[in-house]
């Protein structure tokens, strides 16, 4: 029989499928971009067909690159941009709304009145989550406020949400199915990681009707088999996990403690915490990791916002370099201590921050500050927010981790990833498959095939292609951070 896993992975600006034989080997893979959308100030949608056609396409291209037939696919796993929010009518698989994408901030008002009301300690305490526009409930609440009908139509059982997983497999199966898997769940603020049950007292604040809910299955389970038309093969979708959870998976972050890094648009931390959910002090999340044979196990985890997109403003925004690469060579040039502080708040700070008034700077400029130092300190940004996250998980009492496993489109960058190693004092370790996301979902689909007997086997996979030891003097190292936590303090708003 044989062993190809299709892994796709639905992210914020592309879609992408690899076909990934048993030793995690891409055997062929497309991607796809596509159009974001921002209708109003701090508003991000998505348009759904977008999402489900780029998918479509990839699928198929990626199938045809391979030379296998469908029937050759042992099995499909689906991992996903997480918290993007989408309602479809269950009649005609049809959205009601464009996808309200996880960086969308419209609801952020709404937050903040449910802050006001006192609502934060219930909701951490059920979800392990904090009251922020980030997640899912209030993207949801605002589909069903503002479209015409849509409140009715719900409570009628006419319509179903479901986040970009979801929606996927409903259309993937011929609208049959109406699942997702508890990592994916653990992010809509209404599930309650500790009985892994969606929530009734959350759902009644946040006045959401259950006929609109997925059923909540492990992330390897039996999630529904494909129209034979749409690839060619009714293949089954085994594997499911949001992108940050699949990209822990393949890192093979499997033992209490281990913790990796994925820089992408933005920066997701992950540590994993076994089997108990640790609360944090220091405003992280508490999440699933994964959930197998309905064992969970929870992770911390640090989201920050802004990090390959602070690279792709420096070269679309204010053009200050021509390609992304080019900033290895400029930071090389400049040096660490540059003097200069970018603090790309964008769209607010997220982890372990949670300001969305806060707008992003530029300190310490003197007349002969060039591009290339402007540039410098716009990497460094990235590596002085995983500090943060590192420092907030040693006040909760973490350990401090024997080495930081990352991955994402940054990574190649050695300069940067020197800088990371230098700043947080702690090992960097890129691996030999750097498309960790993908092949997460590829191992959680050959785990339930069979292909894989358990996670141990998983991790024997896992290759170390480039391992970097800090190297920069302690003085250095903290008086550097001290400029940065100075930077970061005159940008926060009042409104914490
Ligand atoms: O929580 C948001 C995250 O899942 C988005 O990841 O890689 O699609 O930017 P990415």
């Amino acid at each position: 029989m044989s062993h190809y896993l299709l892994a796709i992975d639905q992210g914020t600006t592309s879609s992408r499928a690899i076909i990934f034989d048993a030793h995690g080997g891409a055997r062929a893979s497309a991607q796809q971009e596509f159009a974001q959308h921002f209708p109003a100030d701090g508003w991000v949608e998505h348009d759904p067909e977008d999402l489900w056609f780029s998918t479509l396409a990839v699928c198929r291209q990626a199938l045809s690159e391979s030379g296998l037939q469908a029937a050759d696919i042992r099995a499909i796993g689906i991992t996903n941009q997480r918290e993007t929010t989408l309602v479809w009518d269950a009649a005609t698989g049809e959205a009601i709304h464009p996808a309200i994408v996880w960086q969308d901030r419209r609801t952020a008002d709404y937050c903040a009145a449910l802050k006001a009301a006192g609502h934060e300690a219930l909701i951490n305490a059920r979800t392990g989550l904090l009251i922020d526009p980030y997640f899912s409930a209030g993207k949801l609440r605002w589909i069903l406020e503002h479209v015409p009908g849509a409140r009715e139509r719900a409570e009628r059982g006419e319509l179903r949400f479901g986040t970009v997983d979801s929606f996927l497999l409903w259309r993937l199966t011929g609208g049959k199915v109406h699942r997702t898997d508890a990592s994916n769940a653990a992010r809509t603020l209404l599930f309650n990681i500790h009985t892994q049950q969606w929530d009734a007292d959350l759902l009644a604040l946040f006045d959401i009707p259950s006929s609109l809910l997925p059923e909540v299955l492990d992330c390897a389970a039996e999630f529904g088999v494909i129209e034979p038309g749409i690839l060619g093969a009714a293949l089954p979708v085994l594997g499911m996990a949001g992108d940050q959870q699949a990209a822990l998976i393949g890192q093979a972050c499997f033992s209490p403690g281990m913790v990796k890094s994925t820089y992408g648009t933005g920066c997701f931390l992950i540590q994993n915490t076994g089997a108990t959910p640790v609360t944090s002090r220091n405003r992280l999340l508490t999440t699933v990791a994964y959930r197998l044979k309905g064992e969970v196990t929870y992770a911390v985890e640090g989201s920050i916002f802004v990090a390959g997109a602070a690279m792709q403003w420096l070269r679309d925004g204010i053009k200050l370099i021509k390609h992304a690469e080019d900033s290895e060579e400029l930071a090389r040039q400049t040096g660490e201590a540059c003097g200069v502080y970018l603090v790309p708040a964008f769209t607010g700070l997220g982890a372990p921050y949670w300001d969305p008034k806060a707008r992003g700077a530029i300190f310490g400029l003197t007349r002969d500050t060039g591009i290339k130092e402007i540039v410098t300190a716009g990497l460094q940004a990235v590596c002085y927010q995983t500090r943060d996250l590192l420092e907030a998980m040693a006040q909760d009492g973490a350990a401090a981790p024997s080495a930081l496993r990352v991955d994402g489109g940054m990574v190649v960058n050695n300069w940067l990833m020197q800088f990371l190693a230098d700043i947080l004092g702690v090992p960097v370790e890129r691996p030999q498959i750097n498309e960790t996301t993908a092949l997460g979902a590829a191992y959680l689909a050959g785990l339930q095939a069979g292909v894989y007997r358990d996670l141990d086997e998983i991790a024997g996979h896992w290759q170390r292609q480039q391992r970097y030891q800090p190297n920069m003097a302690e003085t250095v190292r903290a008086e550097l951070y001290a400029g940065w936590l100075n930077a970061v303090s005159r940008v926060r708003s009042e409104v914490v």
